[in-house]
């Protein structure tokens, strides 16, 4: 086996299936798109896919509501094609990590409705979290789902069953040794297919505590877990402490079982990353222990401001945090449930992020139109589909705008994505935004992203750790300059609007914004932008 396995210092390219690209004129993306766009996504310099989900599934929350979790759904294609996707990424030396939900399944699901059938007290309803009513007809609990709304959904007999997301996603009970069983089989499944590891979908939720006890204080839990409204910082840290559906202990006997079945693969190297968005962050270390998961996912730059104090805290904690368990930390600026960097915290700002994102150790995840540097689409209401904005009755605009649709080619929306209606209209102010433009324009950001990509390759994988250069003061607001080295490579972000004088020596290699000019023996680094120089 290799001293160093393949994921250690990945980069990571999550595709959305429904967003990448159409090969049918359906209006919707699907695998074999995906397939033909693979040259693409391996001259981009990235080391492996991650696929959203693409299972049998009614699609109410975006395929994370899975009715076969071993099996394609026609709109994406068939197992042929996922077959053909594996092989093909394979052939480019590329790997192919799957997405397991195993917190809930789909209401479609033949469990759920066998449940449905049999009724109270049967053993198909211990495979979800099914209670009778209080007396006076209440739910079980008073916790409200993440999508907003109760968490109890009550079924025709009379009795609730829990869903944290949405009604349709009935919640797994894992203390049932039936749900351990299927989704082992899941893995092996996917495993025996050719995939090469598993984005582990809400992988702090499986195990409940206290599934009858009422919160405290339900709206607050609720509104704490929402990234998108204002809390004092005390009050969410104290929130999220008293979380009682997540990060349980129980999650990590499940993860030790899963890496035994996982490490059975020998020198496949099969691995798996958490989505685990837990409280206090030095908990997120406990799934990447040496005998549980392989990575956890680090989601404080989906949320952290332009700003050398906040992110040098981040950079800094989690590095040293994954380090107590000799793990390696990720780094995500965009995904399919977040803002996209660039709407969020500016283009140029994004740019630079990423290229100081990418000197660092660790894998890095790059979600699929980052590259273009796409920003959020804007969409109307009546366009949206996200479970999120039906359930809040319209406050949270959901996640549609981080999905949209990839522009590919031409002038003229739907930009190549489809011969037919995508399912979110593209706008046509994403002209430039196409991949054939920017192959055309050297100072486009999908040349950053290439060109910082093979940099990150040849001077930078394996290189070890960071050594933060420049003012003793880092973490004070007033340092434009934030800036480290890392192996042969000095990685400079100037975050203010003006430029930026600094010392660094050796020879520039590479700059996400305007050039890097001298100045008496100074190097000028100019505003919003990053550049790596070579000792
Ligand atoms: C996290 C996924 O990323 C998100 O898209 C989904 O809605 C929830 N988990 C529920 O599965």
């Amino acid at each position: 086996m290799n001293s160093s396995p393949w994921w250690k210092e990945a980069t990571i390219y999550q595709i959305y299936p429904r967003s990448f690209f159409d090969s049918n004129g359906d209006g919707e993306g699907d695998l074999p798109g995906v397939t033909s766009k693979l040259d693409y996504v391996k001259s981009l310099g990235v080391d492996a896919i991650w696929l959203s989900p693409f299972y049998t599934s009614p699609n109410k929350d975006g395929g994370y509501d899975v009715a076969n979790p071993r099996d394609v759904d026609p709109r994406f294609g068939n197992l042929e094609d996922a077959k053909e996707l594996i092989a093909q990424a394979h052939q480019r030396d590329l790997r192919v990590i799957a997405d397991i939900v195993p917190n809930h399944f789909s209401d479609q699901h033949v469990w759920f409705q066998a449940a449905l059938k049999a009724g109270p007290g049967s053993k198909e309803r211990e495979r979800f979290h099914f209670y009778d009513a209080h007396a006076d007809g209440t739910p079980p609990n008073n916790w409200i789902s993440i999508f907003g709304g109760p968490s109890w959904t009550q079924v025709e007999d009379g009795q609730f069953y829990l869903h944290l997301f949405d009604s349709s996603q009935p919640d797994l009970n894992w203390e049932n040794p039936e749900v351990n069983a299927d989704f082992e089989k899941t893995l092996r499944f996917w495993i025996d297919l050719g995939v090469d590891g598993f984005r582990i979908d809400v992988a702090h939720g499986l195990i409940k505590e206290d599934v009858l006890t009422n919160h405290p204080d339900p709206q607050g839990l609720s509104d704490a877990l929402r990234l998108d409204v204002a809390m004092d910082f005390e009050k969410r840290n104290a929130l999220l402490l008293t979380v009682p559906f997540f990060d349980r202990q129980g999650v990590h006997e499940i993860y030790k079982k899963w890496r035994k079945l996982f490490d059975s693969y020998g020198d496949r190297e099969i691995m798996a990353v958490a989505e685990a968005w837990v409280h206090p962050p030095v908990n997120a270390t406990r799934y990447v222990r040496a005998d549980e998961l392989h990575q956890v996912f680090n989601f404080d730059l989906l949320t952290a401001d332009f700003n050398s104090d906040v992110l040098f805290g981040v950079v800094e904690r989690s590095i040293s945090l994954n380090a107590t368990v000799n793990a390696l930390p990720t780094w995500a600026l965009s995904n399919h449930d977040s803002p996209r960097v660039a709407s969020r915290i500016g283009d140029e700002q994004a740019r630079a992020l990423a290229l100081f994102v990418f000197g660092l150790p660790g894998s890095t995840y790059v979600f699929a139109g980052q590259e273009l540097g796409l920003p959020d689409g804007q969409l109307q209401d009546s366009d949206r589909q996200d479970p999120m904005f039906f359930r809040s009755n319209g406050p949270s605009k959901g996640r549609d705008g981080a999905r949209v649709p990839l522009p590919w080619s031409g002038e003229t929306t739907p930009f190549g994505f489809s011969t037919g209606k995508p399912w979110l209209p593209i706008s046509q102010s994403w002209k430039d935004f196409t991949v054939e433009h920017e192959l055309t324009d050297p100072k486009s950001s999908l040349h950053l992203y290439k060109n910082a990509l093979e940099l990150r390759k040849e001077f930078l994988v394996g290189a070890g750790g960071i050594t933060w250069l420049g003012s003793s003061r880092h973490g004070s607001k007033e340092d434009a300059l934030l800036s480290y080295s890392r192996g042969p490579i000095t990685v400079v972000m100037n975050l203010s609007d003006s430029v930026q004088e600094c010392d660094t020596a050796g020879k520039l290699l590479i700059v996400s914004g305007a050039n890097v000019d001298a100045r008496d023996g100074k190097k000028l680094i100019p505003a919003l932008s990053t550049a790596w120089f070579l000792a």
